[in-house]
């Protein structure tokens, strides 16, 4: 910390991958702000990076991660953006120092980037060794990095909640994703490990696995399965999901705030399934 800071006495957040309006990263960071924490959002460029198919950017003014400070100021939350590249030791020592060096403490991180999808959906023989690479890079080696650059600072503290994203294609199998299902299971196994080394220090971690969620990512898998027109498609997926229809975003942050939460203390090493009662492979 600098000369000049002085700590804050409310809890700081940092969430990754929050440059889309309709992603869980934005959501989450909007719930927490509410919540009461400080938050520093962050994303690899401001406005996100592209799925393959992606339709809904940029409506009503959304620039990205300005626009989501602006939006949690506007409602009387503190927070303050970075942009940096998780998968980069560089990039992700770059985002975790500068929420310390703005707010002089870092509670809790939640590890929400992901791997836009593409090329790595298919037959494995189809998938490309590149699109493997940054699956891996983005959705483990992401998560690995982050949490490293954190958790001696969490654990000098005594106190830290560490929430990754994982996603029901850990736990079970979906068609035509094994590079994605690898990697989120990877996430799990990291989770349940990590749990056991940080408990001792007050530092909790877990995983949500969220089911289908309308975000640009189940959209653009909507467009990539075939249907031209993004809610006929939502909807006719939706009639595999018990609950009837797809998660929000912020159905997904208000388990990540939970899990964030002091209340959350005696939860670590779990990996949530927020999955409206689970979705067959046979809807993907
Ligand atoms: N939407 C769903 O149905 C669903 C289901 C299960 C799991 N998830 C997981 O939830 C998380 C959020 O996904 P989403 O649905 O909000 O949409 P998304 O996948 O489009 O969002 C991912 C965000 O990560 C950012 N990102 C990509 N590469 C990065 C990098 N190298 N460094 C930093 N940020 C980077 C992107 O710019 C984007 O803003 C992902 O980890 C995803 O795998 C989503």
């Amino acid at each position: 910390m600098g000369e000049d800071m002085t700590e804050s006495e409310q809890r700081v957040a940092l969430i990754t991958g929050c440059g889309k309006e309709n992603g869980i990263g934005a959501a989450t960071a909007q719930r927490l702000a509410r919540d009461g924490f400080i938050v520093v959002v962050s994303d690899v460029a401001a406005a996100g990076v592209d799925n393959d198919q992606s339709v809904e950017r940029a409506g009503g003014g959304w620039q990205g991660l300005d626009t989501l400070v602006a939006r949690i100021e506007a409602n009387g939350g503190t927070a303050t953006s970075l942009t940096g590249d998780v998968s980069s030791e560089d990039g992700a020592a770059h985002l975790v120092a500068g929420a310390i060096d703005a707010y002089g403490r870092l509670d809790v991180l939640v590890n929400n980037a992901g791997a836009p999808h593409g090329q790595d959906r298919g037959q494995i023989e189809d998938v490309p060794l590149s699109a493997w690479e940054a699956v891996m890079a983005i959705n483990v080696r992401g998560v690995f990095l982050m949490t490293r650059a954190a958790v001696p600072h969490m654990k000098k503290r005594g106190y830290g909640r560490v929430v990754s994203m994982a996603s029901v294609a850990g736990l079970e199998a979906l068609p035509e994703r094994a590079a994605y299902c690898a990697s989120k299971a990877a996430v799990i196994g990291m989770t349940r490990s990590l749990a056991y080394d940080l408990a001792p220090h007050g530092v909790t971690a877990n995983c949500v696995c969220p089911g289908s969620i309308r975000t640009d990512r189940a959209i653009s898998s909507t467009l990539r399965a075939g249907w031209t027109d993004v809610d006929e498609g939502l909807a006719e997926r939706a009639k595999f999901i018990p609950v009837g229809r797809h998660g929000r975003p912020e159905e997904i942050a208000a388990t990540i705030a939970h899990l964030a939460s002091e209340d959350a203390a005696y939860i670590t090493g779990q990996a949530i399934a927020v999955d409206g009662g689970g979705l067959p492979a046979s809807a993907f």
